[in-house]
């Protein structure tokens, strides 16, 4: 009359084993080893930035004891070359072969737009340790894709405002032509001819080019108040120093995002002595927090950190504070957000907070370089608590 129980039983108990099973695979997902992919560039113009970033992220796990929210850390690397025709194989290295619970990277803008598209399209974490391309928080932004460092909107505006106040008028613009020259250039534009200036022309050659000759030479003819321009790493060394052998420093000031001297002064030697750029850090801040993080940097790495170092820890400080929100699970995208919008980042280079399109709101700083020092020293504050406008950003 009445069904047997046995199958009710047999039912049961599987679908108690089957939750057992669950919720240990997202046990040992959330408390097995951390998967941390780096898609650095280890080679080319950028390869210093790529180790600075790595060191910084890494400084900052070993101050964790080697674990973020409870779960150790495991590294996978991958050298993306600054080649954007390669980014998307790379950035798979990393998702389907690896499968990192989070990646970390990269510099280049062209780059850094093939991973968001691929970690949009997978869920995969990303956190964005210095390519500035605007998209990456305006119009490709997701619950799942944040940047550490700024947008190349933020420091080119900066410098807008700053050039104008100072009554230049006609500025000629140079950069690579790629995302982050072009945009850089479009920021500055936009504040310096709304504050009264002109760019009279606006120069550019391929990324990684270094033959910049013939538009030195330009430069000269056109006789400008002022020169703005993006180049970093080993480029931006030797444009500095080309700027000042065609005998052009003297005449002719050059402005620029502080991407032109940061890390690289030794390098850039008396040709940079007295460059005002404008960035988010700068090596003279003397607060006790970066004090203390630059010396433990310099005593672990042998070398000094600069900018993209203090990226890469705060990639690190970002990651542990939207992991410890969702005990560990990286594919909590929402959670994760929800943490990091209403944090505020303990930066070496002074507290910031995340947007609502998750790109750190920020002071700018305006810096100029001291051969003399080897250093960048504050000399003013160019935007304090700067946003990036997000543009294009639905989430
Ligand atoms: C970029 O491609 O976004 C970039 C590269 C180096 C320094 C700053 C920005």
């Amino acid at each position: 009359m009445y069904p047997t129980l046995k199958p009710i039983v047999r039912w049961v108990g599987s679908a108690l084993a089957v939750t057992a099973l669950t919720s240990s695979v997202a046990l040992a997902q959330n408390t097995g080893k951390l998967k941390v992919g780096f898609m650095l560039p280890y080679t080319g113009t950028f390869a210093a930035l790529g180790i600075a970033i790595e060191n910084g992220f890494r400084q900052h796990v070993t101050e964790l004891g080697g674990k973020v929210a409870g779960r150790e850390v495991e590294y996978f690397k991958v050298d993306d070359e600054s080649e954007p025709s390669k980014a998307t194989d790379n950035v798979n290295k990393l998702i389907k072969r690896d499968q990192v619970d989070v990646i970390i990277g990269t510099v280049h803008s062209g780059v850094a737009m093939a991973m968001a598209k691929a970690a949009k399209e997978s869920g995969t974490l990303l956190i964005v340790p210095n390519a500035g391309a605007d998209a990456v928080t305006g119009a490709m932004c997701a619950p799942n894709i944040f940047r550490s460092s700024f947008s190349n909107w933020q420091p080119g505006y900066a410098m807008g405002e700053v050039m104008a106040k100072k009554g230049i008028k006609k500025v000629v613009t140079i950069t690579w032509k790629y995302a982050a020259g072009d945009e850089s250039v479009k920021a500055f534009k936009e504040s310096f001819e709304k504050g009264g200036g002109t760019v009279v022309k606006e120069l550019s050659l391929p990324f990684p080019n270094v033959e910049f000759q013939g538009l030195l030479t330009e430069i000269a003819a056109t006789k400008p108040d002022a020169v703005f321009t993006f180049f970093a790493g080993g480029g931006a060394v030797k444009f500095v120093k080309d700027y000042a052998a065609a005998g052009l420093k003297a005449n002719i000031p050059l402005y620029g995002s502080g991407f032109l001297t940061d890390g690289i002064i030794d390098a850039e030697g008396p040709a940079a002595e007295g460059i005002l750029t404008t960035l988010h850090y700068a090596d003279s801040l003397n607060t006790k927090r970066d004090n203390a993080f630059r010396l433990t940097y310099a005593k672990t790495f042998r070398m000094q950190p600069d900018v993209y170092a203090v990226q890469g820890y705060d990639a690190a400080q970002m990651l542990s504070i939207g992991l410890n929100a969702t005990k560990g699970d990286a594919t909590k995208a929402v959670d994760i957000s929800a943490a990091l919008r209403k944090a505020t980042i303990d930066s070496p280079r002074g507290p910031f907070t995340i947007s609502a399109s998750h790109n750190p709101v920020q002071d700018f700083y305006l810096r100029q370089a001291s051969d003399k020092e080897k250093e960048n020293k504050v000399v003013g504050m160019a935007s304090a608590k700067l946003a990036d406008p997000g543009r294009g950003c639905k989430m």
